[in-house]
């Protein structure tokens, strides 16, 4: 059984998909193990409590410091026994410390086709804004191992999604969550429970079932 904790700061409409999955069997030998935001107002931790998921808000303002708040979160994620990191909108630095307690084991989903559109700045509509406005006709989400760096990590799996010419930051925003985000990472979860995902020279490969 695949423990995962959930690292969320805002709506969690990602966190609902695995929510969903995991309820309709298409992740399986899953389990929640904690529910985690940086933000007390954050609607995700709603919808973990309606789902009757442990919740936990670490705010960095509750810390004289910003180490200590990377160490109490990183403390709480070691002892909550996860062995795999989610990060579903989560918009926190991550911690060097709890990257190499869980090497290999964080994954993130990112608005775009990464190398497009990912790095410094580019979270939010921002990613949205900056593809509109280089005129792509196709953008999407990748969901990817994090690293030291910003949305360097290896790439585990992307969806296309088309971009229309009267898109708005917006619409383009919700396209990519419904036809790519809320698929690709309940899709991820559920490889990587079945040890069907590796990484080998900083590329992923996925096993067939049964390998
Ligand atoms: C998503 O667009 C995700 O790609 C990005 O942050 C947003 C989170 O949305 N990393 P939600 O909180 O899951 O609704």
């Amino acid at each position: 059984m695949l423990k995962i904790a959930v690292l969320v700061s805002g709506g969690g409409t990602n966190l609902q998909a695995i929510i969903d999955s995991i309820a309709r069997g298409d992740i399986t030998d899953t389990k929640i193990a904690a529910v985690v935001s940086n933000n007390p107002g954050a609607y995700a931790l709603k919808r973990a409590e309606e789902a009757g998921l442990t919740t936990k808000c670490i705010s960095p303002r509750s810390f004289e410091s910003r180490e200590l708040f990377n160490q109490a979160l990183t403390d709480y994620l070691v002892k909550s026994g996860a062995d795999l990191i989610v990060l579903a909108g989560f918009m926190v630095v991550v911690p060097a410390q709890l990257i190499s307690a869980f090497k290999n084991r964080i994954i993130n989903i990112h608005p775009s086709l990464i190398p497009s559109f990912c790095g410094k700045g580019y979270y939010g509509l921002h990613v949205h804004e900056a593809a509109l406005k280089r005129g792509v006709k196709v953008s999407g989400a990748t969901v990817h191992f994090v690293d030291e760096g910003t949305d360097t990590g290896p790439i585990i799996m992307q969806k296309p999604v088309e971009v229309l010419p009267d898109d708005t930051p917006q619409i383009l925003q919700r396209r990519i969550m419904e036809q790519a985000e809320w698929k690709i990472m309940p899709r991820v979860i559920d490889l990587i429970a079945h040890d069907r995902v590796h990484i080998k020279d900083g590329k992923v490969y996925i096993s067939q079932e049964g390998d």
